[in-house]
């Protein structure tokens, strides 16, 4: 779209024949908030890097509010970074790390006082102007890191798992700081990290990559309800796979019989154009599946017995294995009791909450 802040098409990095990146294209609207999300060696930061500059793409265009950057230097760019380790100045104090890319811009004092001031504030950094970087926590120094790039003013913040060196309970805490501050500023934002909480919790949109490709674009609901593949299933959040075959695509419902020759109905239209015969995997949420009371008979009623209960407090995970021999993960929020290991059960597979995806080859 001519209107978007960032807009990457079919960028490419190839490192000797190994490609880094392979085709990737998506756009951040202004303001918007979007993550790049995947595993360790999928290509993010070498995407990011291409944005920011500091890497030459082999291939494809990158446009930053509609003017082709694909050849600029980072300089030209007007895009701010931050980045895992913090890279602050050791030997500056917290003002003068600030006050650095401002005073290259040749800033006039006056506007370079005014701008440390307003970049520690918004940080909550106000009192620590004159600490060392030593003198501060992860946390302080990775927010000096930020207050730095904000107070460039650029049109575009760029950030590479700026919270992932941080402990949990900072992290957690940050993560709804910097969420927070980038809505108040309505500042354009492409944020990669690995950590699919943070993707999920704090991205208007998530772009999913695996292997230097792109999965899927969406919306962080989307992402979880609707995984575009076996791959997306799997690495956001926890999902049970039977490997079975589409047995009936009709309008009342589908079927699929898995591999132990149990048959699950799923709702009509789950196939996705499938055809009978087709290999597929159903997938359900842990969470979607329902823990009887007791025995009951019908459609999509398992049997089987407890082998693991896993206590977190609020949630309760319980790995079932199924007569007809598969694992079953199931998670329950309201419980009075524990149930012990061999305790026979039975589930159910809600249909509607049943998907099903073609067995592709890059699962
Ligand atoms: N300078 C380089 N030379 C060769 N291979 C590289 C270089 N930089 C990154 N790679 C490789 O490219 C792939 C993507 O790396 P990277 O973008 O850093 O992944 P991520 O940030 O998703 O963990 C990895 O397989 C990595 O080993
Ligand atoms: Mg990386």
């Amino acid at each position: 779209m001519p209107d978007d802040a960032i807009q990457v098409d079919a960028i490419q990095k190839l490192y000797g024949t190994m490609k880094a990146v392979d085709d990737v294209s998506f756009s951040v609207a202004p303001g918007e908030f979007v993550s790049l999300l995947g595993p360790s060696g999928c290509g993010k930061t070498t995407s990011l890097r291409m944005i920011a500059g500091f890497i030459e793409p082999s291939g494809g265009s990158i446009r930053v509010h509609g003017r082709d950057v694909t050849h600029l230097p980072p300089e030209k760019r007007d895009v701010g970074f931050v980045f895992q380790n913090y890279a602050l100045w050791p030997h500056m104090t917290v003002a003068e790390n600030v006050a650095f890319g401002l005073k290259l811009r040749r800033k006039s004092r006056r506007e370079i006082a005014a701008k440390i001031e307003e970049s520690l504030s918004v940080t909550g950094l106000s009192g620590y102007e004159d600490r060392l970087p030593k003198q501060l926590s992860g946390g302080q120094q990775q927010r000096v890191a930020l207050a730095r790039a904000l107070a460039l003013e650029p049109e575009l913040l760029l950030m590479d798992e700026p919270l992932s060196n941080l402990d949990r309970a900072l992290r957690v805490t940050m993560r709804r700081e910097l969420k927070e501050l980038q809505a108040r500023m309505k500042m354009t934002t492409l944020y990669v990290t690995h950590d699919q909480e943070e993707a999920l919790s704090m991205s208007n949109r998530v772009v999913i990559m695996n292997g230097g490709r792109v999965e899927q674009i969406a919306r962080p609901y989307e992402l979880y309800e609707t995984p575009a593949s076996s791959f997306v299933a799997d690495f956001v959040g926890i999902t049970n796979f039977f490997e079975g075959t589409l047995m009936r695509c009709a309008e009342d419902w589908d079927e699929v019989r898995l591999a132990s020759g149990q048959v699950l109905h799923a709702r009509a239209g789950a196939g996705q154009g499938g055809q009978p015969g087709d290999a597929v995997r159903a997938l359900i949420r842990p969470e979607r599946v329902t823990l009887l009371s007791g025995p009951e008979e019908g459609a999509n009623i398992l049997r089987g017995q407890v082998m693991l209960a896993e206590y977190f407090g609020a949630v309760l995970r319980y790995s079932v294995r199924l007569d007809s021999g598969e694992t079953l993960r199931l998670e329950v929020h309201n419980f009075d009791a524990i149930l012990e290991n061999g305790t026979p059960v039975h589930v159910r597979v809600p249909p509607e909450h049943l998907r099903v995806l073609p067995l592709d080859g890059r699962a």
